[in-house]
């Protein structure tokens, strides 16, 4: 019997991409930017390295398209004209695909009992149907989303049940049934929540009473085919329109989408009431990169809920955000103004996230600096999760507009972001299953090549000085520190400027010395600064450390730094200005203390001068210890 290719099936859903004797993609089933889901042709079999979910091609269609496993197997055989040997499929496997199925049947029978009581009883009628027709819902609508009536008898539904020989077990495990044998949902407007490929996995009872006692929902609980966190409500219904308008609208509520796709508006469904879980935009992003976001005018926790969004830009989304008119949820807005005035409302008042998020702070911060830095953070911290750099930069720079602050203080602390995550990924992708994948980093190693420039001197403080130039001419327009407001160049330069002539080597010494009049005269120093100076000296090392690969030539240290990407290293700046700026201090210190030696051997038949060196030489020898143990250097005298 012939087999069903697994690269061809999974091939239909996800772009594979040849890695050697496998294929390797972006895993459907968690979200990820590198892919480490693999398929292994020969062995037949896929495995995602970064969620361990793995299987045959009848497995992955299970759980890509929440099929049962009759229906991947007839969905191979239809596709592709082949079958699956039974015997591939574990003994342990088929016995949960056989208890899967049994829920779902016994859900479909839970479903028929709820439509059958709102449709052919008199209570179903007459309380009901008569309730969703007060809410505007048509018989039609009615059937499509399975709607239902539970009658307030104690054990209705479990007796019919039984009788029909559904398993007592079964029926607890679904919540149907309490442990006294009783009927969970009675007395409840019924809605059944459905999976991807529209069967019942569990029930949501709406009571009718206005007791504010009685909670206004009860659910299913947790099962093996009802997994809250990965159901949307109404995603059956909704996914062919979600594809064909390239866009997702999430509302909170059942009565909200059923009332939308009445409407015409199909592309629609609900995370029910709960906030937004990486699991259901994963179901989202299988259709659409775009989501709009329904709020009702008066929600309370709009702002927790806005923190939540961060999780949907993670995962590559774009997402933009409509607040309906005071007291009006989508349900109620549609049913007043019709679907043109519903959809030319949205589409009005649709604000990109980021822009919502930062306006919304601006308003509730302003006038107090302590929660406009809170702003800016909490504003960056969503940018940064933006992995399309063209599109991170446009949003950097409209915020720092909206915010009235600097673009370049946004920029920073984006990157600042970045370097962590950065660092946070680089750790994880080291994880020992996964050591067959290329590891992307670039090991920046230590060259003693210096540049070399016409007329150098070669001092003995040459590394340290050249290091400081480096730090200017790549990180000097960096903020270095942003409640200060105050740049690399600033810092490194505000630090040096009484010993900017005790720079032996020429040109470093022209370089500095005109960076720190630059920056006296109030002007901007970015790299541009160095590349278009007037030495061409200048420019010439300013292009040798603009041209990537980094190359770091500090002589005397080693260094052992990971680097994701080329960009890192300048993302690393504060330490680097800080360490650099060390290094020279204890080098100049050094070459003090020499001095200072010299001088005292020089001066031992003038005991008052002697007196007043040997203190400065005690003096010097403090600060240089000191610094050195910070440096974790050793110094020999
Ligand atoms: N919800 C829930 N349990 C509750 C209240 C709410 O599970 N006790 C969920 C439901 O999914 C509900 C959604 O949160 O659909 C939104 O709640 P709400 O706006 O109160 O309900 P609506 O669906 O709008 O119901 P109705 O219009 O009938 O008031
Ligand atoms: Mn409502």
């Amino acid at each position: 019997m012939e087999t069903a290719k697994i690269e061809e099936v999974i091939g239909d859903f996800i772009n594979l991409k040849r890695r050697g004797v496998n294929l390797i993609g972006l895993c459907p089933f968690h979200g990820e930017k590198t892919p480490s889901f693999t398929v292994s042709p020969t062995k037949n079999i896929y495995k995602c390295f970064g969620c361990g979910k793995g299987g045959n091609a009848a497995q992955f269609i299970m759980e890509h398209e929440q099929y049962t496993f009759p229906e991947a197997l007839r969905y191979l055989a239809q596709k592709y004209g082949i079958e699956l040997a039974e015997q591939e499929i574990s003994q342990e496997a088929r016995e949960s695909f056989q208890l899967q199925d049994s829920l779902f049947i016994i859900n479909q029978f839970a479903a028929h009992f709820f439509e059958n009581q709102l449709i052919n009883t008199e209570k179903g009628k007459h309380i009901g149907l008569s309730y969703f027709q007060e809410r505007g819902f048509r018989e039609h609508t009615i059937k499509k989303f399975n709607l239902g009536f539970a009658p307030e008898q104690y054990d209705a539904l479990t007796k019919v049940a039984q009788q029909n020989g559904y398993n007592i077990d079964l029926l607890r495990k679904l919540g149907l049934t309490t442990n006294n044998d009783r009927d969970f949902f009675r007395d409840r407007v019924m809605f059944t929540i459905h999976n991807l490929s529209g069967k019942p996995i569990a029930f949501a009872g709406r009571t009718l009473q206005k007791d504010k006692k009685v909670p206004k929902y009860i659910n299913s609980p947790e099962t093996e085919i009802y997994v809250k966190n990965k159901v949307l409500y109404g995603i059956h219904l909704a996914k062919q329109a979600i594809r064909k308008a390239d866009e997702c609208i999430l509302v909170e509520g059942y009565t909200d989408v059923i009332s939308l796709h009445q409407a015409g508006i199909e592309n629609v469904v609900a995370s029910s009431g709960t906030s937004l879980t990486i699991g259901q935009i994963q179901l989202i992003k299988r259709y659409t990169p775009n989501i709009k976001i329904l709020y009702d005018g008066d929600s309370a926790g709009i702002n927790a809920a806005l923190r939540g969004l961060d999780l949907i830009l993670e995962q590559d989304m774009n997402v933009k955000v409509v607040l309906l008119p005071p007291s009006e949820d989508p349900d109620s807005y549609v049913q007043k103004v019709g679907s043109t005035g519903f959809e030319n409302y949205i589409d009005q008042q649709a604000k990109d996230f980021i822009f919502f998020k930062t306006n919304l702070l601006i308003a509730a911060s302003a006038n107090d600096p302590i929660k406009k830095t809170l702003l800016i953070q909490d504003i960056v911290g969503s940018i940064a999760k933006i992995s399309d750099p063209i599109k991170r930069s446009l949003y950097v720079r409209e915020c720092a507009d909206l915010m009235n602050v600097k673009e370049i203080l946004l920029i920073e602390e984006v990157n600042k972001l970045l370097q962590r995550q950065f660092k946070k990924e680089g750790i994880e992708r080291q994880k020992p299953e996964e050591i067959d994948r290329p590891i992307a980093n670039l090991r920046v190693v230590k060259t003693e090549d210096e540049p070399q420039t016409e007329g150098e001197v070669t001092g003995q403080d040459t590394f340290q000085e050249q290091d400081i130039v480096r730090i200017l001419m790549t990180l000097g327009h960096h903020v270095f520190d942003v409640s200060e407001n105050m740049s690399v160049a600033e810092f490194v330069l505000g630090n040096l400027e009484t010993v900017l002539d005790s720079f032996e080597h020429p040109l470093y010494r022209t370089i500095v010395t005109s960076a720190y009049e630059h920056l006296v005269a109030h002007q901007f120093l970015s790299t541009s600064f160095y590349l278009e100076h007037a030495n061409p000296e200048i420019r010439k090392l300013a292009i040798h450390f603009a041209t990537p690969p980094y190359e770091y030539s500090q002589g005397w240290e080693k260094r052992d730094v990971y680097l994701q990407t080329q960009e890192m290293p300048e993302q690393n700046f504060t330490a680097d200005s800080v360490q650099a700026l060390k290094r020279f201090t204890l080098k100049k210190l050094i070459r003090r203390c020499e001095e200072n030696h010299r001088k005292i051997q020089h001066a031992s038949n003038e005991p008052e001068q002697l007196m007043t060196l040997l203190k400065v030489q005690q003096k010097l020898l403090e600060v240089r210890n000191n610094l050195a143990k910070e440096l974790k250097t050793v110094v020999f005298s």
